[in-house]
């Protein structure tokens, strides 16, 4: 019991006046921020990250982990961060589900958290007032790759290669259950009918946001479907690259056997693929801004302060959200993006 004590006193005095406060001595008196990607290995997230440590230069100290795909290890990772005393969070979790748990621990030990990108659900929330999420609203990127598809469906008749009428239409989902993944699936396709086409479905299948996956899907719907499909949608850049890839192979893209595939994030390589002709459309997922509101957020909160609009420069909604705007890039405007 003493014993016990005694380690307790030795922990509080050791931890506790280097971390209260937002400074630390072991930071120059900056405030520390924990922060935790889902996994490093993932185009899009890789540049809100490096928006987000670029953000904090010179005025916070964060740590930046990877979870490597696996929520067990971000628990620890987070559990870590609250020993250490951090003075605020920056969650991007594996699985939006987890985000409860890790907002119990937070509140538990009174370290706001800002969560990104996998938006933690509405009653977790609710759970504590600390808690921000920076994202974008994922029907807006559905809406727009749709309606990229539905111009141009209604500027090339020939696009209906089977000239029944209809768009047969083949899906690349991301990761089941992730927001982006299930709403930019639905409103793309709700968008296309809105502008009153018809459509069919003849394959979907999820490639994870993964290159590699997302080509060896295309190449298994080519195989199944062979030249049935007539649109292609990949919930984000990356796969999109990935299924041009194996059209490519199938002879696509080579003198006048075209496919259109539309993706999202407008990633570097994509509006290389815009350029080239391959790509027919993408939508910006403003990584630079969802990283800067990130960490603006974060800054405020480990320094004890409310975060304002005014504060950190981006409109804050309902209290706790930060949308960033979409905004869809195609032949027309590509180049403005790079
Ligand atoms: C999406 C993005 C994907 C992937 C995913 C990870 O917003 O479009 O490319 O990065 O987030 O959660
Ligand atoms: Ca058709």
């Amino acid at each position: 019991m003493k014993k016990l004590s005694l380690a307790i006193l030795f922990a509080s005095v050791l931890v506790a006046p280097m971390f209260a406060n937002g400074q630390s001595e072991s930071t120059g008196g900056q405030p520390s921020i924990g922060c935790a990607i889902y996994k490093f290995d993932d185009t899009f997230m890789t540049a809100t990250r490096n928006s987000f440590a670029e953000a904090a230069k010179g005025k916070a100290k964060v740590n930046i982990v990877d979870s490597m795909n696996i929520q067990a290890t971000q628990n620890e990772k987070v559990d870590l961060f609250i020993t250490q005393g951090v003075d605020a969070l920056a969650l991007n979790p594996v699985d939006r589900a987890a985000a409860g748990v890790e907002i119990d621990k937070a509140k538990k030990a009174g370290i706001p958290v800002v969560f990104f990108n996998k938006q933690p659900f509405d009653e977790d929330m609710a759970k504590w007032d600390k808690v921000y999420y920076v994202g974008a609203k994922a029907e807006e990127s559905g809406t727009m790759s749709g309606q990229i598809v539905a111009d141009y469906w209604k500027a090339h008749p020939e696009a209906d290669t089977n000239g029944d009428g209809v768009l047969q239409y083949a899906m690349i989902k991301g990761e089941p259950g992730h927001q982006d993944a299930e709403l930019r699936t639905e409103y793309s396709i709700k968008c296309l009918k809105d502008n009153g086409i018809k459509v069919e479905k003849v394959a979907e299948d999820t490639g994870m946001w993964d290159r590699v996956k997302g080509q060896e899907k295309m190449a298994a719907f080519l195989t199944s479907k062979g030249d049935s499909i007539e649109a292609v949608f990949a919930n984000n850049d990356d796969m999109a690259l990935g299924a041009i890839e194996a059209l490519k192979a199938a002879g696509y893209f080579n003198g006048k056997k075209y496919m259109p595939v539309v993706g999202v994030d407008a990633t570097a390589p994509a509006l290389q693929a815009l350029q080239e002709g391959t790509l027919l459309g993408t939508v910006l997922n403003d990584s630079t801004n969802q990283g800067r509101a990130t960490f603006n957020i974060a800054y405020d909160l480990a320094q004890g302060k409310t975060p304002t609009s005014e504060s950190i420069g981006y409109t804050i909604t309902d209290g706790q959200f930060v949308w960033v705007p979409y905004q869809m890039v195609t032949q027309d405007n590509y180049k403005d993006f790079m």
